[in-house]
């Protein structure tokens, strides 16, 4: 049972109690994320108001410029990190390289800047003009380097090196779901009080699913053995719940959430034109493999688990097999009898 009028903030408050070291400062950064996601909802709500009131040109009515959302997203979660003084980078799918930023409180004599984050700041963005749930998410790691503005190496660091992840979802009501590797909890924005309350504590997803997520209009371009295994899923066999239901809705946190809770497999394969598939390692990879594996769930790039994938670049792209984890080991097994055809010969 959910304790009522558990915000956010005491949630990851108590939280971070249980470890006798912390400094509250994750508690901080984690508040200052939400903040930023509270004040993209309010602009994503009123997304479809612009067309209506002619905002539609390079001004608004204040004669500012009318920013795309994924661009104020960007601006809105970059500002709220740099003011936080919490992190020493800020990595964004929005920008050509890390942000650093300099230790806002340097004259304490001890470094306060000791996190950085990822995001992308708007997943689901051709979703944007047509009401489809869109998102945010976020990764946050402790720097490697000891002080003053962050280094390249502390943004490039493998998976299993975060200390939380999380996705805000902006759809029929706009929901947090997030991990510091004490479980997986959900918060639904009470929008008349303004916060996040909880609302799903330690989410566990569903070992076996009945349902794959994929865009099969690029069905002619996968390898033979993800050909073989989507035919699989289509297949009648009542022992085996087959055929699975589809659901793609072009939006990977939404696609995610929802296999989350119900149980599922997402699959975003390497193709014939994308050796490396289309969703990004550090972005979009990496924090809801963190969040599925916390949930229960398993996630791979088909051969290897994303979190143990060392980071070449930024922006990197890597395949993703995300889910239940009886889907996920079965999806494996196809590409690994693929693999084995391919050495035959
Ligand atoms: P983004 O909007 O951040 O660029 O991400 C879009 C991604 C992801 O959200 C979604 O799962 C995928 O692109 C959909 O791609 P296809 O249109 O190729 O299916
Ligand atoms: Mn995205
Ligand atoms: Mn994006």
């Amino acid at each position: 049972m959910v304790n009522k009028f558990t915000t956010f903030y005491r949630h990851i408050v108590e939280q971070e109690r249980k470890f006798p070291e912390a400094t509250g400062q994750l508690s901080d950064l984690l508040a200052d994320i939400a903040l930023a996601c509270k004040v993209i909802s309010l602009e994503v709500n009123r997304a479809g108001l612009i067309d209506i009131l002619g905002f539609t040109g390079e001004e608004n009515v204040q004669g500012e410029q009318v920013k795309k959302l994924d661009v104020f997203a960007n601006d809105v979660l970059t500002h709220v990190m740099k003011q936080g003084g919490h992190i020493c980078a800020v990595c964004s799918e929005e920008e050509v390289s890390f942000i650093p930023i300099e230790d806002k409180f340097s004259e304490n004599k001890f470094v306060t800047n000791k996190y950085i984050c990822h995001f992308d700041p708007l997943d689901g963005s051709s979703n944007i003009d047509v009401n489809v749930s869109i998102g945010t998410i976020f990764s946050v790691y402790k720097r490697i380097t000891k002080s003053g503005p962050g280094a390249l190496e502390d943004c490039l660091q493998v998976g299993t090196e975060q200390v939380a992840a999380g996705y805000v979802i902006y759809g029929s009501s706009t929901v947090l779901v997030y991990t510091n590797g004490e479980g997986v909890h959900g918060f639904t924005l009470d929008p008349s009080v303004g916060e996040f309350l909880l609302s799903n504590e330690y989410i566990k997803i569903p070992k076996k699913a009945k349902t794959f997520s994929v865009n099969e209009g690029n069905f002619c371009k996968w390898s033979p053995g993800m050909k073989k295994y989507i035919s699989y899923l289509k297949e009648i066999d009542s022992v085996t719940s087959r055929p699975y239901s589809s659901r793609y809705i072009g939006s990977l946190v939404a696609d995610f959430h929802r296999n989350l809770l119900y149980g599922g497999i997402f699959m975003y394969p390497a193709d014939s034109k994308n050796s490396s598939g289309k969703l990004r390692l550090m972005y979009e990879a990496n924090p809801l493999s963190y969040i599925v594996e916390q949930a229960g769930g398993r996630s791979s790039d088909g051969v290897k688990r994303i979190l143990e994938i060392e980071p070449k670049g930024l922006h990197q792209r890597t395949p993703l097999f995300i889910g239940s984890e009886e889907d996920v080991l079965m999806l494996e097994k196809y590409l690994a009898e693929e693999r084995k055809e391919v050495s035959v010969k």
